[in-house]
């Protein structure tokens, strides 16, 4: 019998930003439920309802939620982000990525636009969607990125069912 296969998304937030903040001597952390990968990007374990599964024609559906926080920090605290929980939400209307924008919780925002039409598969069946900058992903980097700037892509492991 093959294990379940625990659903993840697997995302760098942007290999540059991470760079700069370990350049400038910055501390960057992982936890409640997020892991550093070797890579340097994050893996995020999926909450219970996962809910992002392929139709029957190849294409993304659904709603997946994921856990755990990440926290990047340089410049004496002066440059301070932290996001949490990422979420992805399919409609009519596209697939973006949410994050909690404290470890309070209290707010989400749009953090990145997904590309369902660049989708791509890689290895081991890993599902790959190009994300790019929303107006609040702006504002919780710091207001230094433009929007639609390349964010590293979202891959993402489906829970075999
Ligand atoms: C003492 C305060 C700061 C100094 C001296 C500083 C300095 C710099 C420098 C020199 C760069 C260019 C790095 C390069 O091109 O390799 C840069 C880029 C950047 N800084 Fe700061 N910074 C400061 C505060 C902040 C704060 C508060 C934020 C908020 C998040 C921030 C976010 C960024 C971002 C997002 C980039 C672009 C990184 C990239 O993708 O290449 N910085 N900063």
């Amino acid at each position: 019998m093959t294990e379940p296969q625990q659903a993840t998304l697997n995302w760098g937030v942007k290999q540059s930003f991470r760079n700069y903040v370990e350049a400038t001597g910055g501390v960057t952390e992982a936890g409640g439920g997020a892991e550093r990968a070797p890579d340097g990007e994050f893996i995020f374990a999926a909450a219970p309802g996962d809910g992002l599964r392929l139709d029957a024609d190849g294409k993304l559906e659904g709603h997946g939620t994921f856990l755990g926080e990440v926290r990047f920090e340089a410049h004496g605290g002066m440059l301070s982000v932290f996001l949490a929980d990422p979420s992805l939400e399919i409609s009519e209307a596209g697939a973006v990525l949410t994050v909690a924008d404290s470890s309070a919780r209290t707010r989400r925002v749009e953090i990145a636009r997904l590309d369902l039409s660049a989708m791509t598969t890689g290895d081991a069946g890993e599902i790959v969607l190009p994300a790019a900058l929303s107006m609040d992903g702006i504002q919780l980097l710091g207001d230094h990125y433009p929007l639609r700037t390349a964010l590293d892509p979202v891959r993402l492991t489906l829970a075999e069912r």
